[in-house]
């Protein structure tokens, strides 16, 4: 009898808690599990985007304003979640990140992109691009067309550029005024075979260092000297590290804003318009804020008073020019003939235009 007790109510018990995890289930709201991949369902489409500069660059404020229009133009059915400071991935793995989908935007410089598509590196050579409406001509035309048709098969849509800027030359050894004085100067560069061979030119040797451990690596002596734009230098106060600063010009700095191609491919066609659509409008705003965020930070950087600043006279720049030209034929055979033709024949036709917005003649 006690037994026969004992069964039934381990049946009721059994049956209370059956009840209960039933009902509670029922009015328990937590999500199922999200995959990034899937959309469609009536959700809302989440784009993660990851880059390594702070909010306050030309990439970050750019990112920012795609980030509002996207959620304008899609009704909020499409949002775009920021991550800067390489706080999910840095240049060395954002790529793969990409690419394995693991985020469905980023916005890495050319260098880094060369090391996937090396025909990119066309974007890093010294002395290419008279001015910014040079740079945002051949992001435009034949050369901007080739490069972005040339991530498709990587797994990669190109949505376009964003400009930063022109680089400059910083070092904690020495003012840089002309080519001997980079001899055997440690530079932190960006991975790119066409920055390798500039500063093999000019004598200096060179380590890719990822842009979260460049001020580190100043501060403690591992390089002694880079190359960045006037933005960069500024947010990531480099000039606390760095003694000199030479507004040379002589290279861009810009980016590709790349998308994962399977997860753009499965968007729906409405989707798909309004983030080109959002992607267009920043684009021709983000170049030109890009400009006016290099020419503030340049006056706050000479308020500071914390580096030495030479501007690079038109003669030191021929100097430098003449220096770094071998390094266009050395890197023909990665780049290809028809993107460099397409760069000789831009930089003909911009010679007698008027330099970029920081500049000896301007400043
Ligand atoms: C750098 O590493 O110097 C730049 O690529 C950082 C950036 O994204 O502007």
């Amino acid at each position: 009898m006690r037994t026969f007790w004992g069964i039934g109510i381990f049946i009721l018990i059994g049956l209370i808690t059956a009840i209960g995890i039933g009902f509670f289930s029922q009015f328990n709201n937590t999500p199922s599990a999200y995959d990034d991949e899937q959309i469609g369902l009536g959700q809302q489409t989440i784009i993660k985007f990851s880059y390594v500069v702070a909010e306050n660059t030309p990439k970050g404020l750019a990112a920012q304003e795609f980030a509002r229009l996207v959620k304008d133009k899609t009704n909020d059915s499409v949002r775009v979640e920021l991550f800067p400071n390489a706080s999910l991935y840095n240049e060395t793995d954002e790529v793969e990140a990409l690419q394995r989908g693991r985020v469905q935007m980023i916005a890495p410089s050319f260098s880094n992109i060369s090391e996937v598509v090396p025909e990119w590196m066309v974007m890093d050579l010294p002395f290419a691009f008279q001015n910014e409406a040079a740079v945002e001509q051949a992001f435009q035309s034949t050369i901007g067309d080739i490069l972005l048709r040339k991530l498709e098969p990587e797994g990669i849509i190109g949505l376009g550029f964003w400009g930063n800027g022109f680089q400059q030359m910083t070092s904690n050894r020495g003012l840089l005024v002309h080519p001997e004085d980079f001899r055997d100067l440690r530079f932190r560069i960006l991975p790119s075979k066409v920055i390798e061979a500039q500063f093999h030119h000019l004598k200096a040797t060179t380590i890719s260092i990822p842009f979260n451990q460049v001020y580190r690596s100043m501060e403690s002596g591992k390089v002694d000297a880079g190359e960045n734009t006037i933005s960069n230098i500024y947010s990531k106060k480099l000039y606390e590290v760095q003694k000199h600063l030479t507004l040379s010009n002589h290279a861009y700095l810009g980016y590709g804003v790349l998308m994962n191609k399977s997860f753009w491919e499965k968007l729906p066609q409405n989707q798909r318009k309004a983030i080109a659509e959002a992607m267009q409008e920043t684009t021709a705003w983000a170049n030109q804020n890009a400009i006016s965020t290099n020419r503030k930070q340049w006056e706050e950087l000479i308020k500071k008073n914390q580096m030495g600043i030479h501007i690079l006279s038109p003669e030191e720049r021929r100097e430098w020019q003449q220096t770094l030209e071998p390094v266009y034929q050395e890197v023909e055979p990665y780049i290809g003939k028809e993107l460099m033709e397409a760069v000789y024949e831009l930089r003909n036709r911009f010679s007698d235009q008027p330099p970029p917005a920081l500049d000896y003649n301007n400043d």
